[in-house]
């Protein structure tokens, strides 16, 4: 990866929003990893306004998501995910945690060429 983009924002929904359509539709970037608020916490809303932008979501990769970090932690399932893609950026929403995004990581590493590829070419490469 090269990481083009980093912000932190508090959590509230239009400066979440906000941020995720600049790096979308403004630059256009690959891959948009959200860190943070997918909980039950009284200001855990990253899911929420995340999934509005989203034209496409991907369930079976969020439960993936879940699934990894059960290998880790039953608190796995205390996070929200929602991944979807948004023209060709695909958007995942992970853990505030620096240990559950590796876990993340770990799930959506051997899918990232390949939604990489069909984002943009519309070929699944085998
Ligand atoms: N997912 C993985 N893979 N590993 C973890 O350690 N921690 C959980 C969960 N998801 C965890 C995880 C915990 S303890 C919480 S409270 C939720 O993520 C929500 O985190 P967030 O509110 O920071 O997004």
């Amino acid at each position: 990866f090269d990481v083009t983009h980093q912000v932190v924002v508090p959590d509230e929904r239009d400066a979440i929003v906000g941020q995720v359509l600049a790096c979308c539709d403004e630059q256009h970037v690959d891959f948009v990893i959200t860190s943070g608020g997918t909980g039950f916490g009284p200001r855990d809303f990253t899911p929420e306004a995340i999934k509005p932008l989203l034209e496409r979501e991907a369930p079976g990769i969020a439960q993936a998501l879940l699934n990894e970090g059960l290998k880790h932690t039953p608190l796995a399932l205390l996070s929200r995910p929602v991944v979807g893609t948004r023209g060709t950026t695909l958007v995942v929403t992970m853990p505030g945690s620096v240990k559950a995004i590796k876990e993340n990581l770990a799930a959506l590493q051997p899918l990232l060429p390949r939604i990489m590829t069909l984002l943009k070419t519309g070929v699944c490469a085998h």
